[in-house]
């Protein structure tokens, strides 16, 4: 499996992939995550590259969540499904169970992958965060490391995968801290031509 496959809502990797390279970002972050990401070796070789350079900046950039299962995303999904399906209970307590559940299943699926669909399941995408103001911070949207990560992230291989305005395109809203790594020379080309990874693949890369 190569750096540039394309894994969305049409695209599956099949729900038992799991690389051969996998190593864990940990040893290399702070203490302080209590979770072990994992990374393919050169996409994780080049994200501690870019956290180190990050660093020299004064930014503190970790990988929150990298490699996760078909297993994993099954959870991840289904705990998602089940607090949207809650929560719609609790506030349209008399509309049909039928209609709360394709609800909760829209809201889920605008954000999170189906099971065997996740680019997180490639290895090859990372979730960060950052400590800010002395605080763990997984929403990163409104600081100076997104900044950071918009300008240098290519240099390092990797792109913004959700960017805003683009869900019709990649099937998910907005996503600041969802990067995936395709590597340098690619990674560049996308930001320098503007493109959304769907539209690279398609149309420069001509694959489908
Ligand atoms: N949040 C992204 C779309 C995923 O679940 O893979
Ligand atoms: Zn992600």
């Amino acid at each position: 499996m190569d750096n540039l496959i394309l894994v969305n809502k049409t695209h599956s990797i099949g729900v038992d992939y799991v690389p051969t390279d996998l190593v864990a970002c940990n040893k290399e972050q702070n203490a302080k995550m209590n979770y072990i990401a994992y990374l393919r070796e050169e996409a994780y070789r080049n994200a501690m590259d870019l956290r180190n350079d990050a660093k020299s900046n004064d930014y503190d950039i970790y990988v929150y969540s990298g490699f996760r299962s078909g297993a994993h995303q099954q959870r991840v999904f289904e705990n998602f499904l089940e607090q949207y399906t809650k929560d719609l209970i609790q506030k349209y307590p008399s509309e049909s169970l039928e209609e709360i559940k394709k609800q909760a299943y829209l809201l889920t699926t605008r954000h999170v992958a189906r099971p065997g669909y996740s680019e997180h399941q490639t290895g090859l995408a990372m979730d960060i965060a950052c400590f800010y103001k002395g605080n763990y911070n997984e929403d990163i949207s409104n600081i100076g490391e997104i900044e950071w990560m918009h300008d240098n992230a290519h240099k390092y291989g990797f792109i913004l995968r959700y960017p805003e305005g683009f869900e019709e395109i990649t099937g998910y809203k907005f996503e600041p801290w969802h990067y995936r790594y395709i590597g340098e020379e690619h990674a560049t080309k996308v930001v320098k031509k503007g493109l959304v990874y769907e539209d690279y693949y398609s149309k420069i890369l001509g694959l489908k």
